[in-house]
């Protein structure tokens, strides 16, 4: 079953009333747990990769397991840039195939926000990628004692909600209503009018950071009243810490296989648990009927060169590697000579899209016009270009 459009994925749970679960993850171990624990209930899962943990893993190599594992699942499978800092980091997320952003400018004023976060979703829809905004303040650290990052959280209003979902065209909401990221003493208060208001106003899927620690009755409250999609990680950190306390306790002196046994399957669980208090199990089947699969588009061009060495011709597409990649929305760049000698056409290119809406953002992009103008077009001769749409529907 194919990676999905989140959008597709958060709408079908908005009209349904249940919640989407947003798991971050740092390791392969969570990425195994996670999906086992989607797969044994049948449920639509988010896998999300938050930039504040990127010094813990290596980003593209993390993303490259990612794709392979939401390929491979039997449930449908959206993959989610958490807390993305930057134009840049939501570039990046997108290009290593992310089917979803999060900007997070939240702490800053409205305007500043506004402006911000407007960027990255016209960068980001151009490219076939729906955006969450977040909007007032949920503190606190994923993963981390709560106390430890003491700060005030700024709730969201619905009026501020609605200027900036306007303002900006964000597909979803995060909103501040009294969580609180990471691990906390006692319970947090949450204000359920408040995000009623917020969603009369909005009616587009919200979503709630600081998912650890809530209850089941509050969880209720939340998805009663709009919430669509829960992130939620330090509790997974724990349970996955716990694994390996008893493993040291239980083993003593052991290698590092024998420590980290059973992390996979204790994030499982209480993943499963989630699933289940959020409603999302047996949902999988249902969604996928309603959702587009994930379908990247393929750029091809092959071609033969006039007025350059052969020399010439490695210098032209090392540029063109380095610089197309870049361009959002281009998820690899492959370049390459015929194998037969005798071929009618000696060189290719083949860049890969995140979506078909690529192919117009990435010919108007002034990267790719300028290199195609300078560095192309006057030294390929004869050339055919064609955009295929991937056909595997997103296995
Ligand atoms: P917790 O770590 O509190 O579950 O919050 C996770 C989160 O909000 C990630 O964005």
């Amino acid at each position: 079953m194919p990676l999905v459009h989140m959008g597709d994925m958060l709408r079908h749970a908005y009209e349904n009333r249940y919640a989407i679960a947003a798991f971050d993850v740092v390791s392969l171990d969570f990425i195994n747990g996670i999906i086992a624990a989607a797969e044994k209930k049948q449920a639509p899962i988010i896998i999300s990769l938050a930039e504040s943990h990127f010094e813990y893993f290596d980003f593209e190599l993390l993303m490259s397991a990612v794709v392979q594992a939401s390929r491979r699942a039997s449930v449908p499978v959206a993959i989610h840039l958490d807390h993305g800092e930057s134009l840049e980091s939501a570039v990046t997320g997108i290009n290593l195939g992310c089917t979803g952003v999060m900007v997070d400018a939240s702490s800053q004023p409205l305007e500043d926000n506004i402006q911000d976060t407007k960027a990255i979703v016209d960068m980001a829809h151009a490219c076939g990628i729906p955006v969450e905004g977040e909007l007032g303040y949920v503190p606190g650290v994923e993963g981390e004692d709560a106390e430890r990052h003491p700060g005030e959280v700024v709730y969201t209003t619905a009026a501020d909600a609605k200027t900036y979902v306007d303002a900006t065209g964000v597909d979803f909401l995060a909103v501040s209503i009294g969580t609180v990221h990471g691990r906390m003493k006692g319970q947090p208060k949450l204000d359920i009018e408040r995000l009623k208001e917020i969603n009369q106003a909005l009616q587009i899927p919200l979503v709630i950071h600081g998912g650890t620690g809530l209850s089941d009755e509050q969880f209720r409250q939340l998805i009663d009243n709009g919430v669509t999609k829960i992130n939620y990680y330090t509790a997974l950190a724990d349970a996955a810490g716990r694994s390996i306390h008893n493993n040291v306790e239980t083993l003593g002196e052991a290698g590092y296989t024998s420590m980290v046994k059973g992390i996979a399957e204790a994030i499982q669980n209480e993943a499963e648990s989630c699933i289940e208090l959020w409603g999302s199990a047996d949902k999988s089947k249902e969604l996928l009927a309603k959702c587009e699969p994930w379908k990247p588009v393929a750029h091809v061009i092959v071609f033969n060169t006039e007025g350059l060495d052969t020399e010439g011709v490695e210098e032209m597409m090392e540029e063109g590697r380095r610089v197309l990649s870049k361009i959002p929305g281009v998820l690899d760049v492959f370049t390459g000579h015929a194998v037969q000698k005798d071929a009618d056409f000696q060189h290719s290119w083949v860049v890969r899209f995140t979506d078909r809406s690529v192919i117009d953002s990435y010919k108007h992009h002034p990267d790719h016009q300028r290199f195609a103008d300078e560095r192309f077009r006057p030294y390929a001769g004869g050339r055919i270009t064609i955009d295929y749409e991937d056909s595997s529907l997103g296995k």
